[in-house]
């Protein structure tokens, strides 16, 4: 072709080209896609409908903040912020920030000056400055529509890094944690919030076996959305067709994160049975009904129980690390 020709004439300009081109094409792979699954998922995730086993007060409050912060009135921020951060500090990062909410929470406890929020969902990085602006704070956060798995963060720019339940969707793990550390300032840290259980969702028997049994207990009127015979391993097209980026290495999160960076605190917090209980039964739950709280406290007793064991592995943890 003859533009390749006269390009062939000047190789800088040749290879800058085709190194445009390449990541141009590498970037489609989040970005180019049409929409995504979180363009349709954010808005729920904002307005606090309980999509999850995370999303239950009575668990928060019982099970997870105690596990984080020893305390059921501090969440995650609020500890990390208390624990590892000299406030304000002056620039924080959020990685995969879908609709803004950590931001939001870090700037309402002055936590920091600004912030900036990454995400390939295009209707994410809308909603989020849609809901900084509602809240008065548009003009300390900046949102921007990214592909995190091929970013390139500016170097020594933020006291600290957030990704929150973000990581276990990006396929260039490696990529990441090396643009996180270059991007921090020294001292600065990394906190990590993150599922980090099972690729695409493929459940241990043990897992699979547990869930099945604490739901043959069930009373009758809980196990009306269960999946009948039984809660199942998901195929991992059935996952790509639903979410291609849903866990695609949540396994290795964990690894790769403690060979790269110091880890600095590490708090497992549980999910590997709940998660699967309550995503087939959450809608059937009453969650004014004290009998149904007493289910879901006997689940968290059990889980925590094998956890802290070393019979269960956590399929959920809060980390802080500093860069080495
Ligand atoms: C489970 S949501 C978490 C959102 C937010 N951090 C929260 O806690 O509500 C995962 C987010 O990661 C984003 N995401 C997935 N792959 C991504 C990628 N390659 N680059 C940037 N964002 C990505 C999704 O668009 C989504 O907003």
């Amino acid at each position: 072709m003859r533009w390749k020709a006269r390009l062939a004439r000047y190789p800088a300009a040749f290879w800058a080209l085709r190194k445009m081109v390449r990541a141009w094409r590498a970037g489609r792979s989040v970005l180019f896609r049409g929409r995504s699954f979180w363009d349709e998922a954010v808005v729920a995730a904002e307005a606090d409908q309980p999509g999850g086993w995370l999303d239950l007060e009575l668990i928060e409050r019982e099970y997870i903040r105690p596990r984080i912060s020893g305390d059921s009135d501090t969440d995650y921020l609020r500890h990390f912020v208390g624990r590892h951060l000299e406030v304000p500090v002056e620039s924080g990062l959020s990685l995969g920030c879908g609709g803004g909410h950590v931001e939001r929470a870090l700037l309402d406890l002055g936590a920091v000056g600004s912030m900036r929020g990454l995400d390939a969902s295009v209707e994410s990085i809308h909603l989020a400055r849609e809901l900084a602006e509602r809240d008065g704070w548009a003009h300390q956060v900046e949102y921007e529509v990214t592909d995190l798995d091929h970013v390139v963060l500016p170097a020594e720019t933020y006291d600290f890094v957030v990704a929150k339940m973000a990581l276990h969707h990006f396929s260039r793990l490696e990529h990441v944690y090396e643009q996180v550390a270059a991007a921090l300032r020294p001292g600065g840290c990394f906190l990590v919030n993150e599922y980090v259980g099972p690729d695409r969702f493929q459940w241990t028997e043990r897992q699979l076996q547990l869930a099945n049994q604490w739901l043959d207990k069930l009373p009758k009127d809980l196990r009306r959305c269960v999946p009948q015979p039984s809660i199942r391993r998901p195929t991992v097209e059935e996952m790509k067709a639903d979410d291609p980026t849903e866990s695609v290495r949540s396994s290795e999160v964990l690894p790769l994160l403690r060979e790269r960076f110091e880890v600095v605190d590490e708090r497992p917090y549980g999910g590997t049975v709940l998660q699967l209980l309550l995503a087939a039964t959450l809608p059937a739950f009453d969650l004014g009904d004290s009998s149904h709280q007493e289910i879901l406290r006997r689940w968290c007793e059990e889980e925590g129980r094998l956890v802290d064991s070393g019979e269960l592995p956590s399929d959920f943890y809060y980390v802080v690390a500093r860069k080495t």
